[in-house]
């Protein structure tokens, strides 16, 4: 960082903390990771600079040769990677890439059939702030009071009263498997179009240790930088014959030019994917998340529908005494970063929350095993047992800059 330190030593400064901030604490946010240093020089790169309105061979700039080539790289790799017939790799987020979608296949007022954010699903499935609600007419389906997952029954009946014109699954805090091909056939009985948001787990699709949404959807986004491991981006994925109106919807539809740096570092995280070492990590994400859900549940915390079938565990507080927003803070304090998170059925203000979500995919990133999410989880316990106190604060301060120390970023 010489050049950048010398060009602003205060922008230098604050990357320099932000480096440190990540590599002394422990991340169990479960939307992040810890991408490899590759992907990140390949974002901070001259691509940054091109202008490449439009797509490989048919640009609306000259000068991308090398942007095109780059682009059809990204492509292929991530067509390998996920078996599917067309990606657009030009999305800049997730949301950018529901965006597009909506727009590619429906017309302001259009119904959408959705997760309700408050029983997981995402802000941009038609949550009450999401400028989604204010184009098309959502009706949100939920999970099971008693098993807190997705009622497929509820939903079919929902969607032969509503007839939506699309079928949304795919959500930010949803801890079990989804039956894509059951919510393909509600789908399909009603006429409408089945998009997978599988942002949080495209990394574990990716691997092939759950199941993929590929052959049962008509449009799949993800984002590349939960547990894929990259850095921010959104992708879409769609059957072939959806390839033009995508490609038209995210340029010139939602969006102008491509980030090509941000093109780069998704070429790279998906090259990375395609190793057969990207397997057992993620296999070990979910071992790890397994093992914490038990781990909890010894300790007799309420694990929300029991346990996990992926990356994420949702601990439901309200009987403890101890907020979502309280407990958030209080492992923060002690250099454990995680968040706060509505449970079902509770209000879905997330700051009068009495969830904690926590993720494996950075621990396992930096190489931690069933061992260490022990260790994790009982620091958690002894910090919510005693949120007021120096004691717990100070020893689990103490364990965690050890841990950091011996399993450190990757490098
Ligand atoms: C299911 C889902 N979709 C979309 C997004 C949004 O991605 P972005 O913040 O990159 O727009 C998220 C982010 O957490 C998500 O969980």
């Amino acid at each position: 960082m010489a050049v950048l330190s010398n060009c602003d030593p205060e922008v230098a400064a604050l990357i320099r903390a932000e480096e440190q901030r990540l590599a002394a604490t422990i991340d169990l946010i479960a939307a992040e990771n810890h991408p490899q240093p590759g992907i990140l020089e390949a974002q901070g790169s001259v691509f940054a600079v091109k202008a490449a309105e439009g797509y490989p061979a048919a640009r609306y700039h000259a000068g991308c040769l090398h942007a095109d080539a780059l682009e059809t790289l990204a492509m292929e790799r991530c067509q390998a990677l996920f078996d599917a017939d067309h990606a657009n790799v030009q999305p800049h987020s997730g949301v950018a890439a529901n965006w597009a979608v909506y727009f590619a296949n429906l017309k302001p007022g259009d119904r959408i059939l959705a997760m309700r954010l408050s029983h997981g699903g995402h802000l941009s499935h038609g949550a009450a702030a999401s400028a989604t609600r204010r184009c098309f007419r959502f009706a949100h389906y939920g999970v099971d009071p008693a098993t807190e997952t997705i009622d497929y029954d509820a939903v079919a009946q929902l969607a032969a009263r509503t007839r939506p014109r699309m079928l949304v699954a795919g959500a930010s805090s949803y801890p079990r498997l989804i039956d894509y091909p059951r919510l393909a056939a509600i789908a399909a009985d009603v006429g409408a179009l089945f998009l997978v948001d599988m942002a949080h787990i495209a990394g574990l699709v990716a691997a092939g240790v759950i199941p993929s949404p590929v052959p049962h959807a008509d449009f799949v986004t993800f984002t590349t930088y939960k547990t894929l491991g990259g850095s921010r981006g959104g992708v879409i994925l769609c059957r072939a014959r959806f390839k033009r109106p995508i490609d038209r919807s995210v340029f010139p539809g939602c969006q102008g030019t491509p980030a090509l740096n941000m093109i780069a570092a998704k070429a790279v995280c998906f090259r990375l994917a395609l190793q057969p070492e990207f397997r057992s990590l993620q296999q070990q994400t979910i071992a790890n998340a397994r093992h914490m859900a038990q781990a909890f549940q010894h300790r007799d915390y309420r694990v929300v529908t029991g346990g996990t079938d992926n990356h994420l565990v949702l601990i439901d507080l309200r009987s403890r005494g101890i907020s979502g927003e309280q407990a958030e803070k209080t492992l923060a304090a002690a250099g454990l970063i995680a968040n706060r998170n509505p449970i079902p059925f509770e209000s879905p203000d997330p700051d009068r929350s009495g969830g904690l979500r926590l993720g494996t995919p950075a621990i396992t990133t930096r190489g931690m095993r069933e061992k260490e999410v022990d260790l994790i989880v009982d620091w958690i316990d002894r910090l919510l047992q005693n949120p007021d106190h120096d004691r717990p604060r100070r020893s689990v301060e103490a364990g965690v800059a050890d841990l950091c120390r011996r399993f450190p970023l990757p490098s």
